[in-house]
């Protein structure tokens, strides 16, 4: 041991300096061996910090997002309905027999209502306290249940006769919109959040933040859930986001900036946003319209044809998070 140890500092020695106050410049000592092991253990460090973060990438959402396929949609118009110029729509749904149920907004107007889909007729409508602002509407188990604006509070009414059968609370830090496979709520609050909801309880089970690559996509709005895919109305924009519920990934947007032009082009220029989509599982039909809209449209999606220009969805879906103070 000792041997070995003096011939390897022998040669360190044979280039000391023997007077240090001399400030000669020697020359760098030749240390090649332990010079070319530093080098391959910085390497080593380094790449193996590389592989380290390259695993933490892989694992998260926001690395997914980067990688997923995302399809971007257009829609033709399959059916025009008339709907309520009045209604602030907040909540769409489809109950089968040319049926839907919506929830309105805007204090002193906010409301549960019936509506005949061919004539846009109210058949039923049960009003909210003037100091709630109705928002997301769902129905699971034969019972419609409905988020308020600005509050924590929501209601379970009866489907048959719109009577309110219980309040509950739930913890997302607002009440903006619901939807359901049939087994939990999916709820949002306005912000990037798609939470999901135990039915009983109401509280949040998990919780996903929205991204499109590597975006975060704020003000999630109405939900509808189609198909295995949370699909979301992007509050001012005329974008719908179709959400992987199981990571928050956005794996396609449909893009539906036609139908308020082309309102608005025909005169009805106090139409607010696009809001409100319901599904029709049984004969696959989507209907959309937006608050104050005078007209329900049943649509149909299909891919792009064209490619779709960088940053194009950025800029027509993406918001940054909206301020109501
Ligand atoms: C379907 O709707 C029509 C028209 O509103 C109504 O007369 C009929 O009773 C409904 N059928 C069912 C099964 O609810
Ligand atoms: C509504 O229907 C439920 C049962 O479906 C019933 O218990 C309730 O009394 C009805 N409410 C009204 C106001 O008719």
């Amino acid at each position: 041991m000792a041997k070995t140890r003096s011939l390897k500092k022998k040669p360190r020695e044979s280039n000391h300096n023997p007077n240090p106050s001399m400030a000669t410049p020697s020359p760098p000592p030749r240390r090649r061996k332990p010079q070319t092991l530093a080098t391959v253990s910085a390497i080593l460090a380094v790449l193996l910090v590389i592989s380290v973060i390259c695993l933490l990438l892989v694992s998260s959402n926001t690395w997914r997002a980067f990688q997923q396929v995302v399809s971007y949609e257009t829609i033709t118009v399959v059916n025009e309905f008339p709907h309520d110029p009045q209604a602030f729509t907040q909540g769409l749904l489809y109950t089968g027999n040319n049926t839907l149920f919506e929830s309105t907004g805007i204090y002193g107007k906010s409301s549960v209502r019936k509506v005949a889909l061919r004539t846009g007729k109210v058949q039923k409508l049960q009003k909210l306290d003037d100091s709630l602002f109705g928002e997301g509407l769902t129905l699971l188990n034969n019972r419609l249940i409905q988020v308020t604006w600005l509050q924590t509070v929501g209601f379970i009414y009866d489907l048959k006769n719109l009577s309110k059968l219980g309040t509950f609370k739930h913890d997302m830090k607002d009440g903006w919109g619901l939807a359901t496979d049939g087994k939990v709520l999916f709820g949002s609050d306005g912000s990037s959040t798609l939470y999901q909801i135990d039915p009983q309880t109401f509280k949040a089970v998990s919780k996903q933040v929205v991204f499109y690559k590597g975006h975060q996509v704020h003000n999630l709005n109405e939900l509808e859930y189609i198909n295995g895919e949370v699909w979301a109305n992007v509050y001012m924009t005329d974008c719908i986001a179709k959400i992987s519920p199981n990571d928050g990934v956005v794996v396609g947007w449909i893009l539906l900036p036609n139908l308020r032009k082309e309102l608005i082009e025909a005169g009805y220029n106090a139409i607010d946003v696009l809001n409100g989509i319901a599904w029709d599982a049984e004969q696959e039909r989507i209907f959309v319209t937006g608050k104050l809209w005078p007209k329900l449209y049943e649509i149909k999606v299909s891919p792009m044809k064209s490619t779709i220009k960088e940053g194009m969805v950025e800029q027509l879906c993406l918001r940054k998070p909206f301020n109501f103070s």
